[in-house]
């Protein structure tokens, strides 16, 4: 069990709880996370909630967005000279990845304060500018977007069907909309096309194989 927090700002408590360290898939891309020496997953669902701290899902890469992050550096037109949304962003690893593969603007969205907290460290640790935001903003408009990117959003049933239901209307709307995923529960089975695959090395901290199959969707129009 950790210590309890010097402060409850998020961004000192990411600091005081995480560590630097690379992304397994794209090791050029640096991010604050939970290491065997700062344990905070293991910390108990009470202990965080005590302490005023939701599941530290941002102080991970997770398997779907290292695949879109890999995707987009391997292949920058996916979002070279375009506006990014950086959807459900965690630690902002695929906002990140898009600044550096040439976008030119990139907005990092999450519900939870900690992962705006984690998405502002991690773009200054990896010097690019991302726009970090707290918004629920499933089933609204995103005006000005040329690409939705989401890695792992598809682990619980209640986000996953609305989020999915909003991906087919941004992608209708003309937003190209890619979904990063590793066979969670409630992706889809009928309905993406399948564009990349890819071997992710991932914590046996999080999951129960220590690399998984990890497909990029994207979500036809
Ligand atoms: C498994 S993490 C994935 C983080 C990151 N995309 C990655 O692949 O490393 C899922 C994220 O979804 C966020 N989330 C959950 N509901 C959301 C919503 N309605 N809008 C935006 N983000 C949401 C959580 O706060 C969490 O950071």
């Amino acid at each position: 069990m950790p210590s309890p927090p010097a402060s409850a700002d998020p961004t000192i408590f990411i600091q005081a709880h995480t560590a630097p360290a690379p992304v397994p898939l794209r090791p050029d891309i640096m991010l604050w996370q939970a290491t065997e020496i700062t344990p905070i997953w293991r910390a108990t669902a009470d202990w965080l909630e005590a302490n005023g701290v939701p599941p530290p899902f941002w102080a991970f890469p997770w398997a779907g967005g290292q695949a879109v992050a890999k995707l987009i550096l391997d292949d920058p037109s996916w979002v070279a000279g375009k506006r990014v949304v950086d959807f459900a962003a965690g630690s902002g690893l695929i906002a990140i990845a898009a600044m550096k593969a040439g976008a030119v603007r990139v907005t990092a969205l999450d519900i939870d304060p900690f992962a705006k907290a984690a998405t502002d460290l991690n773009a200054a640790m990896n010097e690019v500018i991302v726009e970090a935001v707290t918004a629920d903003m499933i089933g609204r408009p995103l005006p000005d977007t040329d690409i939705l990117l989401a890695g792992d959003v598809c682990y619980e049933r209640p986000f996953a069907e609305a989020a999915l239901v909003w991906f087919r209307d941004l992608a209708r709307a003309g937003v190209t909309v890619l979904v990063g995923d590793p066979g969670r529960a409630y992706l889809p089975s009928q309905g993406l096309e399948k564009v990349a695959t890819y071997q992710v090395p991932t914590s046996t901290e999080l999951e129960d194989r220590d690399i998984r199959t990890t497909d990029v969707w994207r979500v036809p129009a």
